[in-house]
């Protein structure tokens, strides 16, 4: 017996861990500090598995060390959740039965709750999904600023405000990046159109880049830690910003220290030298020379392939470069694949189909509310009727790169006819308004859908016919992810709703008092019928639990809360890339001539009324704001100040209200908008219940970016902040000096 023991206790010592991880290469230790495991790995790699790992194998993963037991990196699309697998070389869907997703809300709708803990439940969510793909990187969030109300992939974005965006962006990386999935931040940077957005050079005022379209990004490297960043298409300083050297190499991993990976738009990498020395570190979906779009092997052919491999070994670029690269790859892996604590995930679960529903009621925006239309009476609507297409249209599906396989969709009718039969509400559906069917092909060999002739004129009579004869009428329009609305690729044309939507809503208010309008968009539009219709709710493209959050809010279970990230226009003159902006350019270059001016800067500039200004929203309730005040009257440069201000529910509903901090500098050395969104707070109110809200800033919030010094300064002089319920809605001002 005694004998026995000792052989199954030599066999022990033999494989114990304790042996195992003494003989274990430094790298594979995940006991060991990353950056040891980085230079161990390193050391171990040749040039051609270096070389390997900067660029793609496939049209979304890049390969690994299969030598060393180092996996490959495996990237998925999008902001809003994970896209379906394509297959190996291409774009089209490879027709798995088990990748059918769950749709969050459009990220417009994420920051229209103004709450970062919604960000994070996003993020958390996103992350989940992505891990339990096996995909390690996330592409996205994007963060690009709304500069144009036109740009097409403003939905995917957080508005026009750098503040806003960077405090709503952070929560989301570290909700993605805690799964042990990369987020990576997109599409860096000046990439806030998607006409001629391959090619046009943007010329942009230091001042301009550095407090308008930088900051969102700087918050994601500084506060977020994102692992992974996106270079985009256009040109800044006539270099692609995919290697890009003042954007990537002095600010990016210079000033900023960013030490994860950056990889290039699909496509967006066009020159070995550059790719190689400005920056780049993963070179992705390029169509190379010589070879079709997408033909096997062309990887061989990228710039950061053979042609680098190449000029390597003849001693015309050095290995150093390469080095930095695959550290950076490498830190990704330790990070991510290699990172054996990190959770399991989980894919299409309520969980997450209720995150997308809760983000939905936090987003949605009551733009309009006379005689309280909303919420539906349901005691004296008997029979309700819903129009619009985009009450059935599937909306999780087109846009580009953000198109989803879901495995729910529950559209805005689904949702009011479950709702209504709780209230023995008979509702009935017409389509009022019809769009073509979305050019959105998954299979390869997938047919078109055929173009089909649209009857309007009958579509809209016969939806006006019905109007006459309901207690109630709920419209459900809006723009959709067709080309040229809000989609990638190009921009829209106009403002106006498309399809004949305005005659359809004017008409159908001649008929029915009791109208209220549900507006599923990614960016603002105009409203010519606004006077006649007593209730607007903008409720955003919701994703996978649109129709259940758009009946919470329509039936009252849920008290909106939204606020606006972008201001609604009245028309394209209140908006200054339009008017000054050189907007879209010529094709080759565009100059940001509006500068600092952008969005409510500029409304405020000009002293305009827009049709909804920036961080609007109502309410089923009413607040009131007491006065605005602050611990301290005078500061020093560097100190920071808390505002207080109370906040009562006046109504009868419980209900909550984002109080916006606005400051601005009463005699700036240099021009300065009139006042700039630095802080915020949603306050949750039960009828009747005050609040004392409090925010404090600091240096940031009081400092511009000098372009001559190169550097962020704060002037001593006095001071203004404003508290309000929008930008145009302040409710109360406090004065502050600032001294040396
Ligand atoms: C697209 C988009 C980018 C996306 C990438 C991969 O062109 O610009 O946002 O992540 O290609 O689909």
């Amino acid at each position: 017996m005694i004998k026995l023991f000792k052989i199954m206790m030599t066999g022990l010592v033999l494989t114990s861990p304790v042996v195992i991880a003494q003989n274990r290469p430094i790298y594979l230790d995940d006991s060991k500090p990353i950056e040891q495991r980085v230079e161990d790995a390193l050391s171990r790699m040749t040039l051609k598995e270096k070389v390997a790992m900067v660029h793609a194998q496939s049209k979304f993963s890049s390969a690994g060390v299969p030598r060393l037991g180092i996996p490959d990196n495996w990237m998925s699309d999008g902001p809003h959740g994970i896209r379906n697998e394509v297959l190996w070389d291409e774009w089209y869907g490879a027709g798995w039965t088990n990748d059918s997703c769950t749709a969050f809300p459009a990220l417009t709708c994420l920051s229209a709750t103004w709450n970062p803990q919604m960000s994070f439940l996003y993020g958390k969510s996103i992350g989940e999904e992505a891990r339990f793909r096996n995909k390690n990187v996330l592409l996205g969030p994007g963060v690009n600023i709304c500069r144009t109300p036109l740009n097409g992939r403003n939905f995917e974005y957080f508005g026009e405000d750098p503040y806003l965006t960077s405090e709503m962006v952070v929560p989301y990386i570290k909700g993605v990046q805690e799964n042990g999935v990369a987020a990576c931040v997109k599409h860096y940077a000046l990439n806030n159109q998607e006409k001629y957005r391959g090619e046009i050079n943007v010329n942009v005022d230091d001042r301009t880049l550095h407090e308008i379209y930088l900051p969102a990004f700087k918050a994601a490297v500084e506060q977020g830690h994102a692992w992974a960043l996106m270079g985009s298409y256009n040109q800044y300083k006539n270099q692609h910003c995919c290697h890009n050297e003042y954007l990537l190499n002095n600010i990016l991993k210079g000033d900023w220290k960013f030490d994860g990976v950056v990889i290039s738009d699909w496509g967006g990498t066009h020159e070995t030298k550059q790719a190689a020395l400005n920056g780049l570190d993963m070179e992705f979906g390029t169509w190379t020379n010589g070879l079709n779009w997408s033909a096997s092997n062309a990887y061989d052919n990228y710039y950061l392939a053979a042609p680098y491999l190449n000029m390597i070994q003849k001693g015309e670029l050095s290995e150093k470069e390469l080095d930095d690269k695959v550290r950076r790859i490498l830190r990704l892996e330790f990070r991510t694949n290699m990172n054996r604590n990190r959770p399991f995930g989980s894919f299409g679960s309520d969980e997450h189909i209720e995150a997308g529903r809760k983000i939905i009621q936090e987003g949605a925006v009551l733009l309009k509310n006379d005689k309280n239309v909303l919420p539906l009476n349901t005691h004296s609507i008997k029979h309700l009727l819903i129009v619009g297409e985009n009450a059935t249209k599937k909306l999780t599906i087109g846009g580009g790169s953000s198109s989803l396989k879901v495995r729910h969709e529950i559209s805005p009718l689904e949702g009011i006819l479950t709702r209504a039969a709780q209230e023995k509400i008979t509702v009935s559906y017409t389509k009022g308004y019809e769009s073509p069917a979305v050019a959105e092909q998954d299979l390869k060999g997938a047919q078109r859908p055929e173009e089909k002739v649209i009857n309007s004129d009958s579509l809209l009579q016969t939806a006006i016919d019905e109007a006459r004869k309901a207690d109630a009428v709920i419209f459900i329009g809006g723009l959709n992810k067709n080309e040229k609305q809000d989609c990638e690729g190009d921009d829209r044309l106009t403002l106006s709703l498309p399809y004949g939507q305005d005659k359809l809503i004017a008409g159908l208010a001649e008929v029915n008092p009791r109208l209220s309008v549900v507006l599923l968009t990614g960016s603002c539009v105009t409203m010519p019928w606004l006077q006649k219709v007593p209730a607007v709710l903008e409720a955003w493209y919701g994703g996978s639990a649109a129709g259940n959050g758009i009946a919470d809010i329509l039936f009252g279970d849920v008290n909106p809360s939204g606020k606006l990230p972008f201001t609604f226009y009245a028309n394209l003159n209140q908006c200054s890339a339009n008017k000054l902006g050189d907007y879209p350019g010529d094709g080759k270059n565009e100059t940001y001539k509006e500068g600092l001016f952008v969005g409510y800067r500029y409304i405020d500039q000009k002293k305009l009324k827009p049709l909804f200004p920036f961080g609007f929203g109502l309410s089923y309730t009413t607040f009131k704001y007491g006065k605005l005040t602050a611990d301290k009257k005078n500061l020093q440069i560097g100190d920071s100040i808390t505002f207080h201000i109370n906040i009562t529910n006046t109504g009868k509903c419980a209900g909550a209200e984002v109080i916006q901090l606005y400051i601005g500098e009463n005699k700036p050395l240099l021009v300065r908008p009139q006042k700039e969104l630095k802080g915020f707070t949603k306050v949750y109110l039960q009828p009747g219940e005050t609040k004392e809200a409090s925010i404090t800033i600091g240096k940031d919030a009081l400092s511009y970016y000098d372009d001559q010094k190169q550097t962020w300064m704060v002037d001593s002089g006095s001071f203004q902040a404003f508290a309000g319920a929008s930008s145009q809605d302040i409710r109360s001002n406090y004065h502050f000096e600032v001294s040396k």
